[in-house]
């Protein structure tokens, strides 16, 4: 049987959330990945060195893989100063996470304005200190052109600090692609909803609030654009799930929250994507060797994911005490399993 074989596989770009639900979900991710950047927008938002070091620690004695590396983000608010950025960095932490107030889940304490003068002194303090600087890049305009009207927010701050890396998170418009032939110092991290599905998976037919995301899925133009990136494993682009559970129930609320659960069998789910498009040899580089040049990641334990053509499902839901989950693709088949 067909096998392959993947090198520490890292997803740049996850929800594990905190308590019971962390509980709930973080094999789906440690079962397949050797780490994972994990993102601060919890109910408590890791703001301080010391809320990090304390998810760090709630993450590890989680997780089965006592190996898994999760580089936790930290979330930039109007609070944040040189000597914590400076703490932070001698901690270990490296990703800086900024959401513009109110784009999306528990953004309320994000920049209500981008390019102030304390945000660009903390722009540069975080290029001195080598920072990467992750970003939810939406204005708060009409949605399809929220990340396009952000655009010029990046081009600024590439240019104002050219030594500073810019991840523009779930990058889900073609137009964006330009930032990244451009500035030297942009990067990109893509899910597999941004690259596989349009607006018409929310409501072109029946409405599919599962299928809500920030930003929002586009058009076929920019998920063909977007999934090109991925196939050719452009070296400025890595993989990044932004899974992001929420209950069943909330997600069939009126003002329902943005979030896809992506993690269950997502490593089986790229490796048909890549294999139908004939790019299966590209996979490795998607998944992590492009995100260990652009994240600098050098202490990785080695760990090796296998897994075989042989068919499997993804589950219909996962069934939690108070509630389920609804995993991308429920009820469906893809074409590789673990091992
Ligand atoms: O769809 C999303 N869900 N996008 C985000 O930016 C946040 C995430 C969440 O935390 O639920
Ligand atoms: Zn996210």
């Amino acid at each position: 049987m067909q096998e392959i074989t993947l090198h520490n596989p890292l997803d740049m770009h996850l929800h594990l959330r905190e308590g019971e639900m962390l509980k709930n979900i973080i094999d789906f991710t440690t079962s397949q990945f050797c780490g994972a950047v994990v993102m601060p927008n919890l109910t408590t938002p890791i703001t301080t060195t010391k809320l990090a070091l304390q998810y760090k620690q709630e993450i590890l004695q989680n997780s089965k893989d006592k190996n898994f590396m999760p580089f936790i983000a930290l979330y930039i608010t109007d609070t944040l100063d040189e000597e914590e950025l400076v703490l932070a960095r001698n901690n270990g932490l490296k990703i800086l996470k900024l959401y513009p107030k109110g784009a999306t889940t528990n953004s309320q304490n994000g920049l209500d304005e981008i390019l102030t003068p304390r945000t660009l002194k903390i722009f540069e303090i975080a290029q001195k200190l080598g920072f990467i600087l992750s970003i939810h890049g939406e204005s708060n305009g009409f949605c399809l052109d929220r990340e396009y009207e952000f655009g010029k927010i990046f081009a600024k701050i590439a240019q104002t600090f050219p030594k500073l890396k810019i991840i523009i998170e779930h990058m889900s418009d073609y137009r964006s692609i330009d930032l990244l032939e451009t500035y030297e110092n942009i990067y990109a991290t893509l899910t597999l909803h941004h690259i596989t599905m349009t607006l018409d998976d929310i409501l072109g037919a029946g409405l599919r609030p599962h299928h809500f995301c920030k930003p929002i899925l586009k058009t076929p133009k920019d998920r063909d654009m977007l999934l090109n990136l991925a196939l050719q494993a452009h070296p400025k682009v890595s993989f990044g799930s932004d899974s992001a559970p929420h209950l069943e129930k909330n997600k069939l609320k009126d003002n329902a929250p943005g979030g896809i659960f992506s993690a269950p069998m997502i490593l089986c789910a790229l490796a048909d994507l890549f294999e139908k498009h004939g790019k299966l040899e590209n996979l490795q580089a998607f998944v992590s060797d492009n995100a260990k040049q652009i994240y600098n990641i050098t202490n990785l334990k080695s760990k090796e994911i296998k897994l075989q053509r042989k068919h499997a499902w993804i589950p219909t839901q996962i069934k939690l005490i108070q509630n389920n989950l609804i995993p991308l693709n429920n009820g469906t088949m893809v074409e590789w399993s673990p091992i």
